[in-house]
């Protein structure tokens, strides 16, 4: 969990006391949604709109950073996102490289953990190539996990788990009865993680989109209303703060 000599080592850009983040969410998700009405508001093409969310996700990524955060996922791409119009999807793929060549440098030099949460295969090969290199370029770092979800689809990983578990049953290589909620979610991409403590979607649409659906079985939830684009570093600072009040029972009375 957080620790407070961890948030006085790195100085914080705000004038928040080590107690407003005494309580922080091991993981944290996010659904950054709101570039499309954001770009509507501006007049603008909602490429531009992404484009401007990935400014906000540069942010969110350094703030969670110096909290000590151990997780953020963030949601970028989903399986059913493919469905858009070929000119944004475009426009999100060229993203994707975009952030990469100017954020891969920093992030490893911050120690942070880089992994892709979704199937790269269906992804133009100049993608599949970059995503990959980052992985393994920052795969022995232990700071901060960076997932990000792209081709990503809650439901697709939970049966691709299963598939893989099935296989190895039927080549007599598991027993059916050892798999526990536990060891299934060693067959998830978020495998050996702490589950998500904290799922924050923006733009104020309360729903999940298919995201880390098995690992946000006991997630609070928040819906700020804000745009994507506009999400704030204080406005993240308001959302943990508001986790740190929240009375997580996990089913039982205390
Ligand atoms: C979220 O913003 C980003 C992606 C889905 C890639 P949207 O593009 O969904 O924004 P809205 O919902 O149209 O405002
Ligand atoms: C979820 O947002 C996916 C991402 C943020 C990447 P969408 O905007 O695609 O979800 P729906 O269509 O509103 O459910
Ligand atoms: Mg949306």
């Amino acid at each position: 969990m957080f620790s407070i000599e961890h948030l006085f080592r790195k100085s914080a850009p705000h004038a928040r006391t080590a107690d407003d983040f005494s309580r922080l969410p091991a993981h944290v998700a996010i659904i950054m949604d709101g570039n499309g009405r954001w770009a509507k508001k501006h007049r603008l093409a909602v490429a531009k709109g992404h484009r401007q969310g990935t400014e906000t996700l540069r942010e969110i990524i350094r703030h969670t950073d110096d909290l000590g955060i151990r997780a953020l996922s963030l949601y970028a791409f989903s399986t059913e996102n493919w469905s858009r119009p070929q000119e944004e999807v475009d426009a999100l793929m060229q993203l994707i490289l975009d952030f990469f060549a100017s954020e891969i440098d920093e992030l490893d030099a911050k120690n942070v953990h880089i992994l892709i949460l979704g199937d790269k295969s269906r992804l133009p090969r100049l993608q599949q190539e970059t995503l990959l290199q980052a992985e393994e370029r920052t795969a022995k770092n232990t700071g901060l996990h960076l997932n990000i979800a792209i081709n990503y689809g809650g439901r697709d990983e939970i049966v691709r788990a299963a598939r893989r578990l099935a296989s190895l049953a039927a080549e007599g290589r598991l027993s059916p009865d050892s798999i526990t909620e536990h060891s299934f979610s060693d067959y998830l991409y978020t495998s050996g993680q702490p589950d998500v403590d904290l799922l924050i979607r923006t733009s104020g649409e309360m729903r999940l989109s298919n995201f880390l659906l098995y690992q946000c079985a006991y997630a609070e939830f928040l819906f700020p209303k804000t745009l994507w684009p506009d999400f704030t570093v204080a406005d993240y600072d308001d959302a943990l703060m508001a986790f740190g009040r929240r009375n997580r029972r996990f089913g039982s009375r205390s």
